[in-house]
């Protein structure tokens, strides 16, 4: 049979389950929000040593889940004007590092205005091709094989492996290797198509204390892994 799977070994597709930032503020007796400030400076520090990693082409980030709706309003509503935030902030950042802004998950059902500014920012950075920095915004991995199903039903085409993996959001690569960060060790509803043969690596470390040193090392350790593929 036919697989899609790719065979390459080298590290293309980092995916990161940003986790703890709660946790963190709780640690030191602030607000959860202060913990999603700090692991939103995170994510440039990350995305800055990603563009100037050697194989790497995309770097996936879990920014907001379909299950993070049911948080208070109040934390829901922060995190929307934090990522409009760190939007209109970090454009100097795609620019410097010559990194393409994407998204995956149903943007459709964010305010208008952040769906503007995400819509500006992919055009912004669109010709930029060091680094493709892919945040999941309203991303669960069952809505989004649910809707390829049905994009590929809409085509009058067979539903087929390489069908459904066209019109997912990512049609860019499998994922290699998946970090979650806090100690936790599941999914969450994230990439479960894509990281098919993914390596996992779980850390402790909660998201706003970890670090590019934290990740070269963990890049390190996916190079020792043997990766065959259901091969030899
Ligand atoms: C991850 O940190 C950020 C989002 C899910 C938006 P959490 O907010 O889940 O932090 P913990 O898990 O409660 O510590
Ligand atoms: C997963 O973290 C989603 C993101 C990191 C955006 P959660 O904190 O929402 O996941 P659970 O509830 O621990 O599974
Ligand atoms: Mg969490």
């Amino acid at each position: 049979m036919q697989r899609s799977f790719s065979m390459k070994s080298e590290l293309e597709h980092l995916a990161i389950i940003m986790d703890g930032n709660g946790r963190w503020a709780k640690s030191r007796g602030l607000q959860r929000t202060k913990g999603h400030e700090k692991g939103a400076e995170v994510i440039r520090d990350i995305t800055e040593y990603c563009s100037n990693h050697p194989t790497l082409q995309t770097l996936t980030l879990y920014a907001f889940s379909t299950e993070n709706w049911k948080r208070p309003k109040l934390e829901v509503d922060f995190l929307m004007r934090l990522l409009d935030k760190y939007l209109a902030n970090e454009l100097e950042t795609y620019c410097k590092c010559n990194v393409r802004f994407e998204t995956i998950g149903d943007i459709n059902h964010l305010s208008s205005s952040l769906q503007k500014r995400i819509e500006t920012t992919k055009e912004a950075t669109k010709n930029h091709n060091k680094l493709t920095q892919i945040l999941a915004l309203n991303y669960g991995s069952r809505d989004e094989i649910t809707r390829a199903v049905n994009k590929v039903l809409d085509q009058n085409l067979v539903v087929t492996e390489e069908n459904i993996n066209k019109m997912l959001d990512t049609p860019y690569s499998d994922v290699d290797l998946i970090i979650r960060t806090s100690g936790e060790q599941r999914l969450s509803n994230f990439l479960l198509w894509q990281s098919s043969y993914s390596e996992f690596y779980f850390t402790s470390t909660l998201w706003p204390d970890f670090t590019p040193i934290e990740l070269d090392d963990i890049i390190a350790k996916f190079y020792d892994r043997d990766r065959t593929f259901g091969g030899l």
